[in-house]
């Protein structure tokens, strides 16, 4: 067997544990305010935030465009994740209207949800492993609700389905308590620093803002480093081309900050101002509603919907939205929900947030459940369904037909931004990794079983990045007999099998697989540029009970 390859050091263990993260749940009217599209950011920006935009100068108005462009940037930016594979962006797709492009994500509550990331806990220090999922196995986690759009969401003064983020800001330190500034309107940044620390969406186990951890990845990190280069959007692209970290570029942007200014780099509160201020850019008013460009079948569907239908009382903030002369909406009822909980009397679930239906006939998925309670499956089944309901709740008298299509026509087309569908600025992004690279896509190979049967799973889809030192690469092991010794193998090229799938093998980390078959192995030693782009291969040997055994393999590129 050829030597152990010097670039490559050894790597380190990880083991788990299991704590569980407590939500934070508020509670409160919610109403939503009037646009102001004379005015940016929007009126649903903090009240007697620094930046609302009233009192806001020319220059401050510059470096609020600063500040929602970094929040784009981190939209996007895989790298916000544990595993360097998930950005918000991947749950939240503008051609999709804002919601998950991907189905099939089921949970064990029996909803569709959003995939997240692997399943990894904390061990009480910064390394941490894959944890025992007590749900399935080796498999990306899957959140219990499918993903709202974000877009429009800058008109709701609390968001998620129960409503539990916003009014306010608070400060991290579980007392809830606001901070400074961040009084009122400030649910986006209330919100944006959720899903980092969520095990399930973005982060592992027992991940905080308080322990630092992410800050000091992200200060490491150039922004979008894994997307396609190409496809970066111009408005972001002085941010990306400055070639340096976050930690510059945040202290770049918000350094002249009175309250949030100075070095520092990445901290909670700018991350926070920055997401928020992108989603209030993020204004889906260019659909035929806004332009009057309804057709006459769409305008009937909003009339049949208005006189036939119970739908506004709960989707607009008047109860009674009125269309103008010119056939556009009245600007104090645009986003088509009311901002309160309802229960619509869908199969075993709670009362939930009105969503917005704008933008609805892109979705590919419906309701807080996502796909097929009810058996709605499409905007057809949905409109179906609200006019079977016997209770106030759908069409009275129930449509026919040719009114069936009418109101699907309007919902399906008429509240479609044209600019959101064709992923157009604002709602331009770049291609990300994972897209490209699906999970998975880079296993390869079969598992050789031991004497206990069992096929072991190399658990791979995070990039290994270039860096001093790499933090971030981690290759897991489970469904591995349990207790046994893990043995992670490498090479520069992949074997042809049937047991050993990398070729030059040389064993670089050894470590105990848990009660649960699961190992991981997180490289803490910098690889230099030269291994930029040329592919590494992997697979874990593991000791079953004396007898060898093997995972299937994967490959990498490190960035
Ligand atoms: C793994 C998928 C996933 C990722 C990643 C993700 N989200 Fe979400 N997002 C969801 C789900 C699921 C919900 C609903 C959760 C709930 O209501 O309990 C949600 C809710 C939201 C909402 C609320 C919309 C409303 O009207 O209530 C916003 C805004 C949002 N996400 C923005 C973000 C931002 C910003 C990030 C990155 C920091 C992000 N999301 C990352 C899945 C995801
Ligand atoms: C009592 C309040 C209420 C009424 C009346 C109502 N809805 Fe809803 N609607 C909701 C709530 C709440 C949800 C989200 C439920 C969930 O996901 O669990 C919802 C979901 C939807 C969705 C799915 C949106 C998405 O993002 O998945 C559409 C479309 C919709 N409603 C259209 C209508 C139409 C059309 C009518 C009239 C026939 C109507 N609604 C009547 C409260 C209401």
């Amino acid at each position: 067997m050829p030597s152990r390859n010097p670039l490559l050091g050894t790597l380190l263990l990880g083991l788990m544990t299991l704590p569980a993260l407590a939500q934070r749940t508020h509670v409160g009217a919610l109403v939503g305010e009037p646009p102001d599209t004379s005015n940016w950011p929007h009126p649903a920006a903090p009240d007697g935030n620094i930046w609302h935009r009233s009192s806001a100068s020319a220059l401050d108005l510059s470096r609020q465009t600063a500040i929602a462009q970094l929040g784009k940037v981190l939209f996007w930016d895989e790298q916000v994740s544990s595993g360097n594979y998930t950005s918000c962006g991947t749950c939240h797709a503008p051609r999709a209207g804002g919601t998950d492009l991907r189905l099939g994500a089921m949970n064990s509550n029996g909803n569709s949800g959003s995939f997240g990331v692997p399943p990894q806990s904390d061990t009480g220090t910064i390394d941490y492993g894959f944890q025992i999922n007590p749900v399935s196995s080796a498999d990306v986690l899957v959140t219990p609700v499918a993903a709202p759009t974000m877009i429009g969401a800058y008109m709701f003064n609390q968001l998620f389905w129960d409503r539990r983020a916003g009014p306010d800001f608070d400060d991290g330190s579980g007392t809830n308590t606001p901070v400074p500034n961040f009084t009122d309107w400030a649910a986006l940044e209330d919100l944006a620093v959720g899903p980092p620390a969520n095990e399930v969406e973005m982060g592992h186990e027992a991940l905080t803002w308080s322990s630092g951890f992410l800050q000091t990845k992200l200060n490491k990190a150039f922004p979008l480093a894994l997307v396609d280069a190409s496809t970066i959007p111009p408005d972001v692209q002085w941010i990306t081309g400055m070639g340096t970290t976050y930690h510059k570029i945040f202290d770049i942007v918000f350094g002249w900050h009175p309250q949030f200014g100075g070095g520092g780099g990445v901290t909670r509160e700018r991350f926070a101002m920055a997401l928020a201020h992108y989603h209030r850019t993020l204004i889906p008013d260019q659909a035929p509603i806004d332009l009057g460009t309804l057709t006459t079948d769409q305008r009937q569907g909003f009339d049949l919907i208005k006189t036939r239908g119970s739908c506004f009382s709960c989707h607009s903030s008047t109860r009674s939205p009125e269309l103008t002369s010119q056939g556009t909406l009245d600007p104090f009822d645009n986003l088509f929900s009311d901002g309160e909980e309802h229960g619509i009397d869908l199969i075993g679930q709670p009362r939930r947030k009105t969503p917005t239906l704008r933008n609805v006939g892109l979705h590919r998925k419906f309701f807080s459940t996502g796909h097929g309670n009810n058996n709605v499956f499409n905007l057809q089944d949905l409109i179906r369904f609200y006019n079977q309901q016997q209770n106030g709740l759908g069409f009275d008298p129930p449509l026919d037909p040719t009114e069936e299509a009418q109101v699907l026509d309007f919902l399906a087309n008429g509240l479609t931004d044209p600019r959101v569908a064709s992923e157009t600025f604002p709602f331009d992004r770049p291609q990300l990794f994972g897209e490209l690279n699906p999970t998975g896509a880079n296993v390869y190979g079969n598992a050789t079983p031991g004497p206990s049967g069992l096929f072991a799973r190399i658990i791979a889809c995070s990039p290994p990045k270039v860096d001093q030192p790499i933090d971030w690469w981690k290759v897991g092991v489970g469904e591995a007999p349990r207790n046994s010794t893990a043995v992670l193998m490498l090479g520069f090229s992949s074997w042809f099998g049937p047991t050993i799938w990398v070729d030059s093998v040389f064993a670089t980390f050894a470590t105990m697989t848990d009660n649960q078959g699961f190992a991981t192995a997180q490289q803490p030693v910098p690889m230099t540029s030269a291994l930029l782009g040329s592919a590494i291969y992997c697979q874990w040997e593991i000791d079953d009970y004396g007898t060898p055994s093997f995972s299937d393999a994967a490959r990498f590129i490190p960035y």
